[in-house]
């Protein structure tokens, strides 16, 4: 029988300095009323001088680590979600690798912008349904302090740094796939002649520079939720299922009212939602493995849960996963 990828473990860390709506609002013209009314966002954190992509995620993944019961040695493969590498290269996942003491297996990167957890659970499911991978440590890990323009009070207050993890295991040998826990699906799009709604303004063979985050806010906001209701949508219908069978909804984490329309537009009332805009803000990658992490410990997520995922990013890219705790 073919193996399922259940998710054995979660972790996250957010750097220790938090940065207010209103701390912004002494060196940017805005306020914490703007932010809040616009976005849902309260706070962010901010990684600290010399903290890198690959710190946040050696934290979030220990936690993961420890939570599943396994040792970094039990790994087959690392993959870690960002936008934001600590350097062009080699990918952030083998500086986690290193430092994990993970001794066999491979690691990379996988870059698509805030939709990149969702890419990376159905790589690490597909890799664990073809048998080539019984431990995948997936990981989601921003700093997108980094890349603001700190100028621009229409971008930079929207983004905080963090990363979370999780770990996927290959259900055991007759194990019965159907009726227990694992990712039931993945569904992932995308559409590159919307690169300029949303893109950093500088590269390796570009600019030679890092560059600075822009976007055309209102249309990214617009396709937004279209997209989303979309893709979780097409998520219920593949499975047979209706948004009354939801226990949790864990929305990539870019502004509330783009998870509201979200919601509205599924029927989902805001009870079965799990938010964390207002302390983290937009974390990209991160923001879907932080808000998990968060559920899990505080009890909110328990075993036989069924759980909607879905996020949209840069690129444009959007996807959706189910996924039964
Ligand atoms: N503080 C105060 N005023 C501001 C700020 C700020 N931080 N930023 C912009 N404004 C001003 C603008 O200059 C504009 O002023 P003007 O009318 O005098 O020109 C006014 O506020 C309205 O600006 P809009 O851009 O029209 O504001 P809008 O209501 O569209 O909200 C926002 C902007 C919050 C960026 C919204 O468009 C949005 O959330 N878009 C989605 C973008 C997003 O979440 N991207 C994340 C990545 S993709 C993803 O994860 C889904």
């Amino acid at each position: 029988m073919t193996p399922r990828a259940r998710i054995t473990g979660t972790g996250s860390y957010v750097p220790e300095k938090i940065l207010t709506n209103a701390e912004l609002a002494t060196r940017i013209d805005t306020s914490d009323e703007w932010i809040f009314t616009r976005t849902g966002i309260r706070q962010r954190h901010i990684a600290a001088e010399g903290e890198h992509t690959s710190d946040l995620a050696l934290k979030a993944s220990r936690k993961a680590l420890e939570s599943a019961g396994l040792d970094a040695r039990d790994l087959d493969m690392v993959i870690v979600a960002t936008a934001t590498p600590d350097n062009t290269f080699p990918a952030t996942a083998t500086r986690v690798q290193a430092m994990l003491g993970m001794e066999k297996g491979a690691a990379f990167d996988l870059q698509a912008v805030c939709s990149g957890f969702i890419y990376g659970l159905s790589l690490a499911d597909n890799f664990i349904r073809a048998g080539q991978a019984g431990n995948v440590l997936l990981v989601g890990a921003e700093t997108f302090s980094r890349i603001l323009d700190w100028e621009d009070r229409s971008t930079c207050v929207l983004f905080g740094d963090g990363a979370g993890a999780v770990i996927l295991s290959a259900t055991a040998a007759g194990e019965n796939p159907d009726g227990g826990a694992g990712v039931l699906s993945t569904h992932l799009h995308s559409d590159g002649s919307l690169t300029d709604l949303l893109y950093v303004d500088g590269g390796p063979s570009s600019t030679g520079t890092v560059g600075h985050l822009r976007m055309l806010g209102k249309e990214v906001f617009r396709h937004a939720v279209v997209r989303l209701a979309e893709v979780a949508e097409e998520a219920l219908e593949a499975n047979g299922l209706n948004c009354g069978d939801i226990d949790w909804l864990v929305p990539h984490q870019a502004n509330k009212r783009i998870i509201d329309s979200t919601a509205r537009k599924l029927g989902m009332p805001s009870d079965r939602i799990v938010l964390t805009v207002d302390h983290h803000a937009n974390t990209s990658a991160a923001s879907i493995p932080l808000a998990l992490d968060e559920a899990v410990r505080d009890g909110r997520i328990k075993p036989g849960n069924l759980i909607l995922m879905e996020a949209m990013g840069g690129g444009l890219t959007w996807g959706s996963s189910l996924v039964r705790w």
